[in-house]
Parts: C-alpha cells; sequence; structure tokens
C-alpha cells in the first residue's frame, strides 16, 4: 500500500511539474487589431516583409506600414467593398484615420538599445527572433518576451558584445 502510495505521488508531481512547465511557457493571448491583418495571406502572394516593414534595412525599427501603403496595393481590388477587413481598411483610407496597430511583442524597456538594422545585416533571419510570422493567420508573439539571457545566449554564441553598454544606455 505504501508503495502505491509513493508512486502515486511521483505521478502527481511530474504531472504537476509539466503542467507548470506548459503554463509558463504559455505565450499570452492574441493581441486584438482593429484589423484582422494576415500575414499568411500576404507571405502566399510573395509579399516581401520588406514590403510592409520598409525600416528595418537601415533603421534601429522595423516599422509597421501606414494606411496609405496598405491602401495603394488595395485601392483597385475588386472586393475592397466586399470582404469586411478590406472595407474597413477602406474607411480608414477614406476618412483619413491612421489604423492603430496593437504591439503584438512587449516592447522592450526604454533604457535599452535595440537595432534591427545591425542583426538583419549579419543574416538573422526574422524567425530567429520572432518564429515564423508568414504562418500567423493572427500575429502571436512568437517567442517569450524578449528577455536578457536570450540576447546574450545568442551573443555569446555569435561572438556579439556582450559589455553592459552594448545594450544597456
Ligand atoms: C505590396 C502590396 C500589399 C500591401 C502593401 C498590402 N497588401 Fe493586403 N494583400 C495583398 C495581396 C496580393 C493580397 C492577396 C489577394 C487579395 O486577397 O486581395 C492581400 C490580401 C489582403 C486582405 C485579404 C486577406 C484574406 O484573408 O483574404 C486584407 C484584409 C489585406 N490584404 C489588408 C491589408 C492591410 C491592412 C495592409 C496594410 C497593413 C495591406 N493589406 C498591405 C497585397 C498587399
Ligand atoms: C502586407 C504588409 C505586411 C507584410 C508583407 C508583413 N507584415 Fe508583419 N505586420 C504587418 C502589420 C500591419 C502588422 C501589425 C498588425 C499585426 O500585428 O498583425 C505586422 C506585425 C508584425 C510583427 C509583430 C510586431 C509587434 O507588434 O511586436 C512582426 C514580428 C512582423 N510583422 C514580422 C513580419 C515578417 C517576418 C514578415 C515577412 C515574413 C512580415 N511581417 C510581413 C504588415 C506586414
Ligand atoms: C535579433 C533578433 C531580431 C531579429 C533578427 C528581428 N527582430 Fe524584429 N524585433 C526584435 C526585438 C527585440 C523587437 C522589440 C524592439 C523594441 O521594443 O524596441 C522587435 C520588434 C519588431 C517589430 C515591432 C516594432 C518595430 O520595430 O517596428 C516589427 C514589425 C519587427 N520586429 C519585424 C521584424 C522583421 C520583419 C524582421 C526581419 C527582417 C525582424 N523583425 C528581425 C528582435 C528581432
Ligand atoms: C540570434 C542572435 C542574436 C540575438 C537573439 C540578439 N542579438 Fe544582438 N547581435 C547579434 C550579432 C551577431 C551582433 C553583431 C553585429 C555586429 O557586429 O554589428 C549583435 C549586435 C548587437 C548590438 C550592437 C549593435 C551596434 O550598434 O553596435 C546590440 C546593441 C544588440 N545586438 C542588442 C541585442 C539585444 C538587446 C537583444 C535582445 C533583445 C539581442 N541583441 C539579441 C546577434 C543577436
Ligand atoms: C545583449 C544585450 C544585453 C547585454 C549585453 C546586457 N543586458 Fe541587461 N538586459 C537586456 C535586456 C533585453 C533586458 C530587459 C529584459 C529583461 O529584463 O530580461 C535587460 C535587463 C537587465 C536588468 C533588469 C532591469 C532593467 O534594466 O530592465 C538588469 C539589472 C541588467 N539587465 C543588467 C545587466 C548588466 C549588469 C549587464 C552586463 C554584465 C547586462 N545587463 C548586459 C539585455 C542585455
Amino acid at each position: 500500500m505504501k508503495k502505491k502510495i509513493t508512486g502515486l505521488s511521483v505521478l502527481v508531481i511530474i504531472l504537476a511539474g509539466l503542467i507548470y512547465s506548459l503554463s509558463a511557457t504559455k505565450l499570452p493571448a492574441l493581441v486584438e487589431q482593429p484589423i484582422l491583418f494576415n500575414h499568411v495571406r500576404h507571405a502566399e502572394k510573395d509579399v516581401a516583409c520588406y514590403d510592409c516593414h520598409q525600416y528595418y534595412k537601415n533603421y534601429a525599427v522595423a516599422g509597421i506600414p501606414d494606411t496609405e501603403l496598405c491602401y495603394s496595393c488595395h485601392k483597385s481590388d475588386k472586393d475592397l467593398k466586399e470582404k469586411e477587413e478590406k472595407r474597413k481598411l477602406h474607411e480608414y483610407f477614406t476618412e483619413k484615420i491612421e489604423i492603430e496597430w496593437n504591439r503584438v511583442n512587449t516592447p522592450l524597456p526604454d533604457d535599452l538599445v535595440f537595432n534591427h538594422k545591425r542583426h538583419v545585416a549579419e543574416d538573422i533571419e526574422c524567425a530567429e527572433c520572432h518564429g515564423k510570422i508568414e504562418d500567423q493567420v493572427e500575429t502571436k508573439q512568437m517567442v517569450e518576451d524578449f528577455k536578457m539571457d536570450w540576447c546574450i545566449e545568442c551573443h555569446q554564441k555569435e561572438e556579439a558584445d556582450e559589455d553592459c553598454l552594448t545594450c544597456h544606455k
């Protein structure tokens, strides 16, 4: 009888550990967006990341497209007023309102330095840091919050700077 209980408690502990680690790695819920933006649909049609995120080659930020850029591709779509999300885009554009996209990944604290250009220039794929966004019908945070250990792990591997002042202002 004693043995049985021990076996059972071991099982309970393993299960509890499993549930804990699953919940600890659980990614945040979907962020609600004013228009459901579908990365898969654009990737399928060979719209490149850079067609929309037009800053990462030259600047620290990647950049989110403005309403005008979206509309420049969609203004002559035949289904512009039929498809719900496109109809919304049309309204934003004609009423001259910027679409307020919500951030999916928690931004880094203000005293941190991060630069897309420098990383992209090293041929680090977007997916290494963001996961496969092209597979996302609704954009999710694909990696956990950007943590110092994660940054440093790659810096060690790639022999990039590890001085505190590389990343901290
Ligand atoms: C470089 C051109 C280009 C840009 C810029 C662009 N799109 Fe698209 N979009 C496409 C293509 C191509 C498709 C696929 C064909 C279609 O459904 O019209 C598409 C599809 C869509 C669809 C239909 C999705 C579905 O699931 O059927 C929506 C909604 C949409 N885009 C919204 C946007 C919004 C919002 C922006 C700006 C953030 C944007 N697009 C920027 C080219 C573009
Ligand atoms: C047609 C325009 C378009 C294309 C192409 C596109 N994106 Fe986006 N992306 C957006 C828009 C709009 C948002 C904001 C809405 C959202 O998060 O769904 C966004 C959000 C993101 C985010 C989340 C940013 C945050 O808030 O933390 C990442 C990461 C991202 N895109 C990466 C990519 C990558 C990688 C590619 C290429 C595989 C790509 N995108 C292609 C328009 C685009
Ligand atoms: C080395 C890791 C890394 C790589 C590679 C990377 N990103 Fe990012 N990305 C980040 C971090 C960290 C943030 C948050 C930055 C902040 O809050 O200041 C971010 C934020 C973003 C954002 C939202 C804020 C902004 O800068 O506009 C978009 C969009 C984005 N990344 C797209 C991309 C695309 C597209 C690529 C590939 C061309 C890419 N990222 C490559 C780490 C990376
Ligand atoms: C996948 C690997 C990888 C990840 C993840 C990564 N880095 Fe880097 N980082 C590099 C490499 C490689 C370089 C060296 C680039 C160079 O020599 O210019 C670099 C360089 C830098 C630089 C120096 C750029 C300059 O202007 O001198 C800063 C700052 C930096 N990273 C911050 C960060 C921060 C903050 C994070 C986490 C949010 C991060 N990195 C995550 C690979 C990575
Ligand atoms: C490769 C980039 C990188 C380097 C190098 C780095 N850090 Fe960080 N550090 C981060 C990021 C990203 C955060 C914010 C996310 C987090 O809290 O993990 C952070 C957060 C911190 C925090 C928590 C408080 C805060 O400012 O948000 C402390 C304390 C800290 N770092 C100290 C250090 C010290 C000391 C060194 C040098 C031994 C160092 N860091 C080197 C990227 C870096």
